[in-house]
């Protein structure tokens, strides 16, 4: 954890919400929203989280585990703990050191981080920053020409695997935004901002780091031919004309020679087709609830995808997890290993590298004590004799 920083103490912090809380104070709501809020009712964001709650230990009594190894292989990485940080746009806008402090907080813990398409930084910088993997995670913002320069860096800046995202095939309709004026606060009419400029003023201590940093950040890892770097306030039209098809996935493994990941599946069937396509992993998601709303829990639809594979490529899920109970669970379920999006973000937003170091010290600590407590001497030993016979709700 960084020196002298005081609102992290571990009386304080003692879980992911009380990062989110901290968060909350620091960003102005239109930042927050954006961060913590999910596609119309929120339906799937809140099952998402409530799903985990479903599932039940069966923990092996009278056991003294003495070493506890969390260690998980991914895509031939081997990670500490069994956590990566999933891709989130906007990171510089949540706190100026955005993608590059988070990476480094991954590697500094042993872990992955995967850079989002809509990211500040360079991802050079990102790269240079880890001294874990480091994958990146493709939409075809500006379509083709573009992805291929994004592609070229990546290869060359050693970003070891390629996410695809499949669930965006245009944003989804997170109704806190247009509420609190995102687009006006990051459009360039000054006029236009004015009914939303006093609660930022609230935030003097975001507001000066954002200042400093130059305002809102361009997309430094989309060159529009001809143009420069694609502007934030244009990713929402950018993002309708770039949805990815299996036809595209082809184009791409012609560009990447590395391993691809496919991001966005709930449906055993599409998770074949992706091993079939020639994926290496499927994550199981559903964007943390932010894109169709009504949809299954990512947990809820981790059975299905874990069966339909049966084996043939690695599985990851992210969604809703806020504990290293939460984490366990999915293992038990059949997943390699998860993603946490929010988890981490709501740490970057809080206190930058301090809030991303802090919150992943909190899940490690959580599965350790998990096994512990489970009878159990490693992640690689969880099953799903860890859980009570499925309910009917969760898992059928
Ligand atoms: C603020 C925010 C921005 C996100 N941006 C991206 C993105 O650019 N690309 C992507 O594939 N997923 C993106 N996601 C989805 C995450 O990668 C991940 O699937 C999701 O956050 C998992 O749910 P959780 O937040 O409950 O852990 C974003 C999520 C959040 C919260």
């Amino acid at each position: 954890m960084a020196k002298g920083n005081h609102v992290l103490n571990t009386s304080q912090v003692v879980n992911i919400e009380d990062l989110r809380r901290l968060a909350q104070r620091r960003l102005p709501r239109s930042v927050f929203d954006y961060l913590d809020g999910g596609a119309e009712a929120e339906l799937t964001l809140a099952e998402n989280c409530r799903a985990f709650r479903d599932v039940i230990f069966r923990p092996r009594g009278a056991v003294a585990v003495g070493d506890c190894s969390l260690k998980t292989c991914v895509l031939g990485h081997e990670l500490s703990f069994p956590a990566m940080l999933a891709p989130v746009g906007y990171s510089r806008l949540m706190h100026p050191g955005g993608e590059v402090a988070a990476a480094r907080a991954a590697g500094l813990a042993g872990t992955g981080y995967i850079l989002s398409t809509i990211s500040g930084h360079k991802l050079e910088d990102v790269r240079a920053a880890s001294q874990g993997p480091v994958w990146y995670q493709l939409y075809l913002l500006g379509g083709r020409e573009a992805a291929e320069g994004a592609l070229d860096r990546a290869r060359r800046a050693g970003f070891s695997a390629l996410v695809i995202t499949v669930d965006t095939a245009v944003a989804g309709m997170r109704e806190r935004d247009p509420r609190n004026g995102m687009k006006e606060l990051l459009g360039t009419s000054l006029f236009a901002k004015i009914p939303y400029v006093p609660n930022i003023l609230t935030h003097p201590r975001w507001l000066t780091s954002f200042l400093l940093d130059g305002g809102v950040p361009k997309l430094q890892n989309v060159i529009l031919p001809g143009q420069g770097p694609l502007e934030l306030i244009d990713v929402a039209a950018a993002l309708a004309r770039a949805a990815v098809t299996w036809e595209d996935l082809r184009w791409i493994r012609q560009q990447w020679p590395g391993p691809i990941v496919v991001k966005g599946l709930l449906r055993g069937d599409d998770a074949k087709r992706a091993a079939d396509e020639g994926a290496a992993a499927v994550v199981v998601s559903n964007h943390g609830g932010r894109q169709l709303d009504s949809v299954s829990a990512s947990l809820r639809a981790l059975p299905e995808v874990v069966a339909a594979v049966n084996g043939q490529v690695e599985i990851l899920m992210d969604g809703g997890i806020r504990r290293g109970s939460d984490i366990v669970k999915a293992i038990c379920l059949g997943a390699r290993a998860v993603l946490i999006g929010r988890a981490y973000a709501y740490g970057l937003a809080a206190a930058g590298q301090a809030g991303v170091d802090r919150a992943l010290e909190i899940l490690r600590c959580d599965v350790e004590r998990t096994l512990r407590l489970l009878g159990c001497a490693s992640v690689a030993g969880l099953d799903r004799s860890y859980l009570e016979t499925p309910r009917a709700s969760v898992l059928d």
